[in-house]
Parts: structure tokens; C-alpha cells; sequence
């Protein structure tokens, strides 16, 4: 395990592409290996969770070749890897173990395609972390469509999938989970008849884009707030460039606001209005995010973003802004402790499934630097003081909780010892560097 030390830093100036995004470039992958010819993707996120699903399609029989993208190489400045993907065929994943590694995403997707299938067995396992996370959220709607699968305490992994034949059902999501959704509408294409996922409220959508790019038909019933896919023969994935990760990019953006005389701009960002939750929740606290549209990829809009430090006043987040911001309210907590008043973040359970249960460990970070803040059971309650003394956190395995600890000591007064800074790679290798290349321009 590593450690990192941050201190307290000048103003963050420059301009960066962050690396590709996560979420986009999981289900890239398993898309393509879905299909029966070659998919480019430009720009794969070169990072440890999306290299497990880049093994995972491997084993499933999916062939992959992977290049590096130098500097400049990529279109448009992506980053990462250019991938070649030859699908096995919705129908024809080989039997597998699988491991997962630290991915969330691919342990609750994958199932979905390997369910329907007309025989075969798989298992999914990962590291300890993963073994915490719940997969009784897939596995209770799978089981209700006809899939056979078994786990640990019936909740946990490993989980075993054999493949079934599938019913599509309607399912009524008791919480806003990406995941659960996309799962679902992999076990679509190959149920029998329509199948109906209706979400509390609406979270990311790269999993219909996608397939509706494969030439699925999948439709949105805006009123019922529910998406519908028709069982599938085949997918046809269209070549994709993926963009810079938005979750990615909110370290630097909270970096940039929090410490003063910074103004950075960060190109080639994802903009899906379902993604961007927390660039409306630092525009509420008073940041101003000047946002320049630049393209669209696969359905997914594409900008540069422009942020200077600002004062922040506290504010709420809840209800159907949760979901749109799941990944950065870490770093809305952050913010709060800088900002002037009593910041509320509630109707966040979800957070303490993550990669650690995040209402303690960022409790635990925030209070660690001289913060003050309360844990509830579905959030938190932050007061702001101005600003944060610094010290020493863990990460606790968790990425987001590392890169959040060094953002804290940049803006911190006495700096931030980062043990666990290792953890960073699960999303982002490189981190460190593309922080230190802000600070020197
Ligand atoms: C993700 C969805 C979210 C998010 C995770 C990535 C995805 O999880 O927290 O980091 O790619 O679908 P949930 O859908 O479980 O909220």
C-alpha cells in the first residue's frame, strides 16, 4: 500500500483531458463482445476495473486487441486504449470463471447476458471489497424472468449463473441503480417478449444508448419513468470514441473551485444530462462551470468545462438529484466543509453499498482533517468552517476516498497524508501526475 502527501497548494491553472470514462467504457466492451464482427472502440479507460472486463470478454471467447494511445494519438486527444473487439455472438459466451476484480459495474451486468443463455455455468468473484457488495439487487428480478443463480448468503459473491430460459417481466426498481437497470436490459435481449425496468427516478442511460446503437429497439416511457427492450437475434455495436470520465474530472473541478485563483479547463468530458448532477449541485453553491459543447459520441454529449475558484454557500441534495451525482457526493461533502452554512445530502443510502461504505469512510476522512460532519443513515450533515486544518486519512481501499483525500490537501492549511493512495488506479492511473501538471503551469 501506498502512501501520498499533499500539501497545501498555489492556484490550479491549465487545461487536461481526464481519462476515458468508466461507466461507457465497461459496457463497451461487454456490447461489443455481444456482437458477431469487429467493434473499434478509441479511447478505453486504460484503468484496473475496465482491464477485469476487458479479461472477463476474453474468457467469455471474445477477441480483444488492445494498442496504446500515446500523447496526441488518439482522436480528438483520447486517452487509453484502442481497442479491436470481435464479438462471440449474443447467444455463444463460453462457460468461465470470472474475475472481477473491484468492479461494481461488471459484477452486476455480465449476469444479465449470461443468464439467458440456453446452458453453461459461470461464476463471478472478486476482491474483498467486492465481496461486500450486494448482488441480491439482480439477483431477485433475474430469478422473477426464470434465471438459475446462487450466492454467498444468497446476496453475496461469488455468484453462480447457469444459463435458462427467460420470461421479460415488468420490474418496479426499489432503488435507482444503473447497475440493476442494465443488467435487466442485457436479460432482455434474450427473454421472451418485452421487458419493462421502472426506475424511482432516472440514473445514467449509456446502456440504452448503446444498445440502441447496436440496432436493439429500446425506448423510454418518460411518464412512467420506465425503459422497455424487445428481445434481440443479433447486435451490431457501432464503433465508439469514448469521452473524458465526469466522475473523473469532478476531482480536479472541486480543486479548482476550492482553492483560491485557480481556473482550469478540462476537455472532452461526457455531459449526459444524467451524469452531471454535480455540476449543477457547485453551481448552486456558487461556482460558476462555463460549459463549451463540443461533439457528440454514441449518443453521449461531449464538452470542455471551465471552472475558477469561487466561495461556496451550503446547500441540500436529495431525491432525484442523488442518483445523477452518486459518484461525487464525496466531494459535495468536501465542498460543504469550505462552504458557508449547513450543507444536507439525505435519500443517499446507496452510498454505503459502494466500493466502501461511503457515508463513514468520507465521515471519517472530512472529521480526520479538522471537519465537521455528521453521518446519518442515508446521508450526511456537513458545517461548513471555512476550510479544512489537514492531516492524515485512509483510503480504505476505495479510489474515490484517495483522490478525494488529495484534493482535501491541496485546499487544506497543513496538507494531507494519503495512506492507501494506490487505490487511485482502480479508476484512474495517473492521477498524481495530471494533479502535479495542473499545479506547475
Ligand atoms: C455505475 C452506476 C452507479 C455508480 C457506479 C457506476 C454504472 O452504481 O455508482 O460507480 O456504471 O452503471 P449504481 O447503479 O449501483 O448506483
Amino acid at each position: 500500500m501506498s502512501s501520498a502527501r499533499f500539501a497545501p497548494a498555489g492556484p490550479l491553472r491549465g487545461w487536461l483531458r481526464p481519462p476515458s470514462d468508466k461507466s461507457i467504457s465497461h459496457r463497451a466492451a461487454l456490447i461489443a463482445a455481444m456482437g458477431e464482427g469487429w467493434t473499434n472502440i478509441e479511447g478505453y479507460l486504460d484503468a484496473a476495473d475496465t482491464r477485469s472486463t476487458l479479461d472477463a470478454v476474453r474468457a467469455l471467447g471474445a477477441e480483444v486487441y488492445e494498442e496504446q494511445l500515446g500523447e496526441g494519438e488518439g482522436i480528438a486527444g483520447a486517452r487509453g486504449l484502442q481497442l479491436r473487439i470481435r464479438g462471440v455472438g449474443l447467444r455463444n459466451p463460453k462457460p468461465a470463471e470470472i474475475d472481477v476484480g473491484n468492479a461494481g459495474t461488471l459484477l452486476r451486468l455480465l449476469p444479465g447476458w449470461l443468464a439467458g443463455q440456453s446452458d453453461g455455468k459461470w461464476t463471478l468473484d472478486g476482491d474483498e471489497s467486492i465481496r461486500r457488495r450486494p448482488v441480491d439487487r439482480i439477483a431477485v428480478p433475474l430469478r422473477e424472468m426464470g434465471a438459475a443463480l446462487s450466492a454467498r448468503e444468497d446476496r453475496l459473491p461469488p455468484l453462480e449463473v447457469r444459463g435458462a430460459s427467460l420470461r421479460g417481466i415488468t420490474y418496479e426498481m426499489p432503488i435507482a441503480s444503473a447497475q440493476v437497470k442494465s443488467c435487466l436490459l442485457f436479460a432482455g435481449l434474450l427473454a421472451d417478449g418485452e421487458t419493462r425496468v421502472i426506475e424511482p427516478a432516472p440514473s445514467r442511460n449509456h446502456t440504452e444508448e448503446m444498445l440502441k446503437a447496436a440496432g436493439v429497439s429500446v425506448r423510454r416511457e418518460e411518464d412512467a419513468n420506465a425503459v422497455v427492450i424487445q428481445p434481440a437475434e443479433q447486435l451490431e455495436p457501432d464503433d465508439l470514441l469514448v469521452p473524458a470520465d465526469i466522475s473523473s474530472a469532478a476531482f480536479f473541478l472541486a480543486a479548482a473551485v476550492l482553492v483560491p485563483e485557480s481556473e482550469v479547463e478540462l476537455q472532452w468530458v461526457g455531459v449526459n444530462p444524467t451524469r452531471v448532477g454535480f455540476l449543477s449541485i457547485l453551481e448552486r453553491m456558487g461556482a460558476t462551470v462555463e460549459r463549451d459543447k463540443e461533439a457528440e459520441s454514441g449518443g453521449e454529449a461531449i464538452a470542455t468545462l471551465r471552472v475558477r475558484s469561487a466561495p461556496l454557500q451550503a446547500t441540500e441534495v436529495k431525491g432525484a438529484e442523488i442518483p445523477l451525482a452518486i459518484d461525487e457526493l464525496p466531494l459535495i461533502a468536501l465542498a460543504a466543509c469550505f462552504a458557508e452554512g449547513t450543507t444536507v445530502i439525505r435519500d443517499a443510502e446507496e452510498l454505503r453499498r459502494k466500493e466502501s461504505d461511503r457515508i463513514e469512510t468520507v465521515t471519517a476522512a472530512l472529521r480526520a482533517l479538522g471537519g465537521k460532519v455528521e453521518p446519518t443513515a442515508d446521508g450526511m450533515v456537513i458545517e461548513g468552517t471555512g476550510g479544512l486544518r489537514g492531516g492524515t486519512i485512509d483510503s480504505q481501499g476505495d479510489h474515490r476516498i484517495a483522490m478525494l483525500g488529495a484534493v482535501a490537501g491541496l485546499a487544506s492549511r497543513e496538507g494531507v497524508e494519503v495512506v492507501g493512495m494506490d487505490a487511485a488506479a482502480v479508476s484512474y492511473p495517473g492521477f498524481e501526475a495530471d494533479l502535479a501538471s495542473l499545479l506547475a503551469r
